[in-house]
């Protein structure tokens, strides 16, 4: 299995675009921007699939070798988006792949319904390319070798969407190649860390968790502003670091940073690595890219 982060951000990206604060103030100057919250996963190096499509996807397949098009003029590895919520950072980015000939999106009943009625994405976008809306409540079984199993881990909808009921609005993902037997857990919105959570990644090679904050109380003491990182749906990383400590087997890194989390290390992924390998891409555009790499 095959596994690029085109963007490890929280919604707004680092730096975003009106914040002067101190990680969005080094991002601008030391070049250690995020794009949103977006992965490209392939079981066979051929088709490739992303998990959640940012508003800033376009920069993040270009900055992504494997993503290149081609033999034919329209020809694309990417086969697909697979939704873990129906946020707008994990959403937008559906209207710039609009130029493609087809497109498989893969989400709960929940969010497509979200998708098709209080923010109506999914139709306007059926009107530019062949659109096939697929279920993720149940497995699905992916073009390449790869498997997705889907846990329903949060209630939270987006703010567009508070008179829609209760459902599966925010989900985990688990991507088993079939030929390998490796998998990996997506998890970047992961308001708590349930006995049926942890059931669902063990065993896995990797788990790519909730990095929106450090702490309970980063955002308060930030930003001045009010709300604790779990009533924002976010586990702080320092809770699941004691959680994953107890899966010794299993390599976790965090993602979806929040622009307040000035987290650096070995479990924070950078936009443009291998989460498991930590390896970089090469740069393809010799620097000229739309995005800096750390
Ligand atoms: C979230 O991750 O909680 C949402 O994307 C928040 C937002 O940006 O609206
Ligand atoms: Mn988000
Ligand atoms: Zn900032």
């Amino acid at each position: 299995m095959r596994i690029r982060v085109l963007g490890s951000a929280a919604g707004g990206g680092a730096p975003q675009w009106n914040c002067a604060c101190e990680v969005c103030r080094r991002a601008r100057a030391d070049g250690t921007s995020r794009l949103q919250d977006t992965v490209a996963v392939s079981g066979d190096g051929a088709a490739w699939y992303l998990i959640n499509a940012a508003p800033d996807v376009r920069a993040g397949i270009l900055a992504t070798p494997e993503l290149t098009p081609g033999p034919g003029l329209r020809d694309t590895p990417l086969r697909g988006v697979l939704l873990t919520t129906a946020e707008l950072d994990h959403t937008l980015g559906l209207l710039s792949l609009r130029e493609a000939v087809r497109l498989q999106v893969f989400a709960t009943t929940t969010v497509r319904t979200a998708l098709t009625s209080a923010f109506p994405i999914l139709p306007t976008l059926a009107r530019y390319t062949d659109l096939e809306l697929c279920d993720l409540s149940r497995s699905v079984e992916l073009e390449g070798g790869l498997e997705v199993g889907r846990l329903t881990v949060g209630s939270k909808r987006p703010r567009y969407a508070t008179a829609l009921p209760a459902g599966d609005w925010v989900s985990a993902l688990r991507v088993t190649d079939r030929g390998t037997g490796e998998s990996f857990v997506f998890a970047t919105c992961l308001p708590e860390w349930t006995d049926s959570f942890d059931d669902f990644l063990r065993g896995a090679d990797g788990v790519l968790l909730d990095g929106t904050f450090g702490t309970e109380d980063e955002l308060t003491g930030t930003t001045g502003r009010p709300g604790s990182a779990r009533s924002m749906g976010h586990l702080p990383m320092s809770v699941s670091r004691e959680h994953a400590a107890r899966h010794p087997g299993t390599r976790f890194r965090f993602s979806h940073l929040n622009n307040t989390n000035p987290a650096t290390g070995d479990d924070i992924v950078s936009d443009g690595e291998d989460p498991w390998t930590g390896r970089p891409l090469p740069d393809p555009t010799g620097g000229k890219c739309e995005t800096r790499r750390p």
